[in-house]
């Protein structure tokens, strides 16, 4: 029987700074030693002798890594690319869509990831694409994810709906098996921003479900190091996905599915290879898979201990965050990851006008973050990334096989401690003598 927690931490993650305390996990990921080592040994080998490993290692060591992935997860090989990060996935995919920009449009939801939403934004700028957006305000039942997004979908205005299984900020499952079934519905094209997915959820239902695309994070939850992604291809797009960067791949779409050109290793042929770039860890998936399976003992194993720690964790942060603290969660108990948890922070009634001021003035409030943030990242080595939704602040925990539950009462004391500071300098400079809202009077 493993045992997850602190001893673990400092036997397999022992490159992690030990006054770290790491409740930030679903941000960036973090890999375990033994994997890092692995990734120190593909860098060398690369720099070994170079023609050796980009002419003939490099597409044997990726698909090797593409077949381990597949195998471990369930899914057809075929439908299967690595590349650098979500954020790659979703442009790679925005950016090879055949879109007619004079009347094709986009429908994305308010809490799209950011970098994700811009990619349509952007193409909305530069080309013309039409975008709309669902409004997700949460605690939401599914119920209601789904009657916004079905509203829109009727309209037979999209072409391509971008929507996450799991969000951001705030940490939240979405029903994206059931949003997949609409798009099919109303003939709309779906892409899934599953960034959180792989390490916390299963992943048959996409060869069952067959979405059009989806990406998935594996240096968050899956220990590879970073930069590495999943990208899927449902077969009907092999012959249109283009890669980002367009590379000596490069195929012209016009080629349709059944030609010879559009065999079974198309993804391989179009993804192994995008440029000089260090490919060292995207060949590091076996490592980790091997890491998760045979030291942690599975994912089912890994994924219960999250589900146990979290609980214990949630009640920990509530206590310390005091009365009006909640849980952000629906009445059927849908919005929550073994991974993830939201708590709203509650605020004094004193910096109830602040947090409004705060909102209604977006480029503040990214300062007040930031420097809050910075403070925690940097004097108290512990950080938790925090959101205005719904008009209150709500802070995301992460649980990993890292943590015990005495992280999360370290962590939320010292996050209540500098959010209250924060607060307080804010409502000083707003409220203070010669402060803004103050000579205008307003409170
Ligand atoms: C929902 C979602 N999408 C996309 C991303 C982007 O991931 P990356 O920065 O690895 O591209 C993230 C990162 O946290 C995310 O949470």
């Amino acid at each position: 029987m493993v045992q997850f927690g602190h001893d673990f931490k400092e036997k397999y993650y022992s490159l992690l700074d030990k006054d770290v305390t790491l409740v930030n996990h679903g941000s960036y990921g973090t890999t375990s030693t033994m994997v890092m080592e692995e990734l120190k040994k593909v860098c060398e080998l690369e720099e070994n002798y170079p023609d050796a490993f980009y002419l003939i290692k490099a597409k044997e060591r990726y698909v090797a890594q593409i077949k381990a992935l597949s195998d471990y997860i369930g899914l057809d090989s075929k439908n299967l690319a690595l590349v650098p990060n979500a954020t790659m996935g979703i442009n790679t995919v925005l950016r090879s869509v055949p879109w007619d920009f004079e009347k094709d449009s986009v429908l994305v939801h308010t809490t799209s990831y950011g970098a994700c939403s811009n990619t349509v934004k952007f193409l909305h700028d530069y080309y013309g694409l039409k975008f709309d957006t669902t409004n997700n305000v949460y605690p939401m039942e599914d119920d209601d994810v789904l009657k916004n997004f079905e509203e829109k979908l009727a309209t037979g205005k999209h072409k391509l709906c971008m929507f996450d299984m799991i969000s951001s900020m705030p940490g939240v499952m979405l029903p994206y098996e059931k949003l997949i079934t609409l798009c099919k519905k109303y003939n709309v094209l779906s892409l899934i921003d599953g960034a959180h997915a792989i390490g916390m959820v299963d992943l048959k239902f996409i060869d069952e479900l067959q979405p059009d695309f989806l990406t998935t994070n594996l240096h968050k939850w899956m220990s590879v190091p970073k930069s590495c992604a999943m990208l899927y291809v449902n077969p009907k797009h092999h012959s249109t996905i283009q890669t980002n960067p367009i590379s000596w791949s490069y195929i012209p779409n016009d080629i349709k599915e059944g030609s010879d050109e559009v065999a079974d290793t198309v993804m391989i042929d179009k993804f192994w290879y995008l440029g000089t770039v260090s490919y060292a860890p995207m060949l590091c998936v076996e490592e980790a898979i091997k890491f998760r399976k045979e030291i942690c003992g599975g994912e089912k194993v890994i994924r219960n201990y999250q589900v146990q720690l979290r609980k214990e964790a949630i009640k920990l942060v509530i206590e310390q965050f005091g009365p009006g603290a909640e849980l952000l969660e629906n009445t059927r108990g849908t919005l929550n990851v073994p991974g993830m948890f939201n708590i709203s922070f509650p605020v004094e009634e004193k910096y109830v006008p602040v947090v409004k001021y705060l909102i209604d003035n977006f480029h503040e409030w990214r300062k007040f973050k930031a420097d809050c943030e910075g403070i925690m990242v940097a004097k108290d080595k512990s950080f938790a990334p925090f959101l205005v939704h719904n008009n209150k602040i709500y802070v995301r925990f992460s649980v990993f096989i890292i943590n015990e539950a005495s992280d999360y009462t370290k962590s939320a004391k010292s996050i209540k401690v500098r959010l209250e500071e924060a607060l307080e300098e804010k409502y000083q400079t707003l409220y203070g003598v010669g402060g803004k809202l103050q000579n205008l009077n307003i409170d």
